[in-house]
């Protein structure tokens, strides 16, 4: 099964093919990623219109490329998948209305795939990895903890009261002056740094559930910035360790209720598995390894590549779909706003925002 999948819901324009056999194995055939990274820079964050139209001047072309790199012809394709929420709607328009315009002149089912539900499952395509298990996202935009029961079978454990990690990670680089994007500069500074000078809150910490705050914490930076203004390369490299260790801390207090709360309610999982663009961070993933170490199970992390925003996840997303039957009508509308549980095994409503 080839499905060709359509990625625009935030910053990156892409297009991917994968090959799903029957025994449920994935292969990326290509898999072709623009990042609009210097559209935004200047902004020091995304910009949605911005987004929709780089999205709109370069998709032609990334979707053709996807499928020279392929070596596949839009006949011989089996579906054809589009992320179709959540995100800026801009960007979800351009990508779903391409994808449905190839599934309707080619005569292909469509799958309008959750951005959230194709992170998710994007372990099953790098590491064949079997449900159940406890899936961590934390991008600029999400914060989850989720226990993943089977495809459209999602129970959301915690997740961000406020912020999500990559958005405070993007706001401390910002006042700090470290550039743009946050996540990487911050994590480069703080290995230079001293993680002990700013005494930073860990918010959340010991808590039954698992939940995040994000927002006291950022706050809390801002005003030890704000103290010693202004600042040395040295009170840079330091905040950024400060903060870092922090979210570190977090993270694992955090986790290792989640772990619990999975073998409570699901049982034991077959792996922790980290997505989203946080899971690049070397030091987040040190303390993921370590969390499953503790709860008995194993970490799985797909490349950073595949973490981060990409069509081959969408395409491996509507491959596990489509392999169960599952389609969407040429109708379906984009969703700003589409939690993961509310994607069930049914086809997306085509009403609902
Ligand atoms: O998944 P992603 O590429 O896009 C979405 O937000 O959907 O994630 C991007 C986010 C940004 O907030 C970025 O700052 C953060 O992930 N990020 C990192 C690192 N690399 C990317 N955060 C911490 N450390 C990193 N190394
Ligand atoms: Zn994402």
């Amino acid at each position: 099964m080839d499905i060709l999948g359509i990625e625009t819901t935030c910053d990156e324009t892409a297009a991917a093919v994968v090959r799903r056999s029957d025994d449920g194995h994935g292969r990326i055939l290509s898999n072709v990623v623009l990042s609009q990274i210097r559209e935004h820079a200047e902004f020091g964050g995304v910009v949605p219109e911005i987004a929709a139209r780089a999205h709109v001047e370069a998709l032609d072309r990334i979707v053709a490329k996807a499928m020279a790199e392929a070596g596949v012809s839009f006949a011989g394709l089996d579906g054809v998948a589009a992320a179709a929420g959540p995100g800026l709607i801009g960007g979800l328009i351009v990508g779903l209305t391409t994808a449905k315009a190839l599934a309707l002149a080619q005569g292909k089912p469509l799958i309008a795939v959750n951005h959230l539900e194709a992170h998710a499952l994007t372990a099953r395509l790098t590491d064949a990895i079997s449900f159940p298990y406890c899936l961590f996202l934390a991008s600029g935009g999400h914060t989850q903890v989720l226990g993943v029961r089977g495809v459209g079978d999602y129970l959301r454990l915690g997740g961000t009261v406020d912020d999500a990690i990559g958005e405070a990670f993007d706001k401390t680089a910002k006042w700090l002056g470290v550039g743009y994007p946050g996540g990487p500069l911050v994590e480069q500074a703080a290995r230079r740094g001293d993680a002990r000078r700013f005494a930073l809150p860990r918010p959340m910490v010991g808590r039954p559930d698992a939940d995040f705050s994000l927002s006291g914490l950022k706050t809390a930076l801002r005003i030890e910035a704000e103290k010693i203004a202004p600042l040395s390369d040295t009170d840079v490299a330091d905040l950024c360790a400060s903060f870092q260790q922090a979210v570190v801390d977090v993270v694992f207090d955090r986790l290792r209720t989640g772990l619990r709360m999975f073998r409570d309610r699901i049982g034991m999982p077959r792996a922790l598995v980290c997505a989203g663009g946080v899971a690049a961070n070397q030091a987040i993933r040190k303390v993921l390894h370590r969390v499953a170490l503790e709860a008995g199970t194993v970490l799985v992390a797909p490349p950073p590549a595949l973490c981060t925003d990409n069509g081959a996840m969408i395409a491996w997303a509507g491959a596990e779909r489509l392999a169960l039957g599952l389609t969407d009508p040429l109708d379906v509308a984009p969703r700003a706003r589409w939690p993961l549980e509310q994607v069930t095994k049914a086809a997306t409503p085509i009403s609902s925002s």
